[in-house]
């Protein structure tokens, strides 16, 4: 066995069942979406590339943001190209809500009763609590090439967490009240990916439409924390080019990148 693959069984189900084409596995790793970045310019990878490990130690988010991964959460990186060629670079902070969307749906297919929703531009809310949180990074080269890190509590129950934790955050087998399959999940959840990719191409509207259905932050007031501040207003939804958009009292700001860091 290859040092890259610590499970086979999951290695083939990935590459009969998804259009990924390579696919890296961990016991434990720093960092899944470090791996990749650190692999990009390998031309011996082929792309869409699947890095997943069972244990990350040093795991990151957006923002100043960690990620702790427990046993039973899908802790995985993407590395894409050739699927995003068609994509100009002005329009990838659609991909990035193109990935919670896909998430969204995937959830929701698994829990038809749980309340799913998509905090801008990429976390996922079941319940009124955080699910899952995406990192996406672009490295400098080679161009047209991304990656994509996701983590998603499925079986890791925050049931018998500390207090604080269980009020922001929640795994779907909470929700289930049994466990679920990680690895169908993946499944469901690339191929929901290659989907919603391809239709962000083909017929963006529809993948608008459908970030819209899930957005969580419509109406609410908001601080959203970037590099030369903070705004704070109304949140008043998605723009069709991944903005959000927010009514301040110096008028309406479009929002392309930053932190959400309340929103009540
Ligand atoms: C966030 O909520 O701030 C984003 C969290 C993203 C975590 C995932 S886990 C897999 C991938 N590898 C990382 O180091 N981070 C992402």
């Amino acid at each position: 066995m290859d040092p890259f693959t610590h499970n086979r069984d999951l290695r083939n189900l990935m590459l009969r069942e998804t259009f990924v084409r390579t696919v890296e596995s961990y016991a434990e790793i720093d960092s899944t979406n470090t791996r990749a970045l650190a692999i990009v310019g390998d031309v011996s990878v082929e792309h869409p590339c699947l890095i997943i490990a069972e244990r990350q130690t040093a795991g990151r988010g957006r923002g100043a943001n960690r990620w702790w991964s427990s046993e039973g959460s899908l802790t995985f990186s993407l590395l894409l190209s050739h699927d995003i060629r068609g994509l100009p670079l002005a329009r990838w902070p659609e991909l990035s809500l193109t990935v919670g969307t896909a998430v969204c749906e995937t959830v929701r297919t698994f829990l038809p009763a749980g309340d799913v929703r998509l905090k801008w531009p990429n976390d996922v809310f079941l319940n009124n609590r955080k699910t899952c949180g995406v990192l996406v990074e672009v490295p400098p080269a080679p161009q047209g090439t991304i990656v994509i890190g996701i983590g998603l509590n499925v079986n890791n129950s925050l049931q018998r967490a500390p207090e604080e934790l269980r009020q922001t955050a929640i795994a779907m087998c909470d929700v289930a009240d049994q466990p679920l399959s990680p690895d169908r999940v993946l499944v469901s959840l690339l191929n929901e990916l290659e989907r919603q990719m391809k239709l962000l191409q083909k017929a963006p509207d529809q993948v608008r439409a459908t970030w819209r259905k899930f957005d969580l932050l419509l109406g609410r007031n908001v601080t959203v924390g970037h590099e030369h501040g903070a705004i704070t207003g109304t949140a008043q939804g998605i723009d069709d080019d991944g903005a959000l958009l927010i009514q301040t009292q110096a008028g309406l700001r479009n929002v392309y990148g930053g932190v959400v860091q309340s929103f009540d």
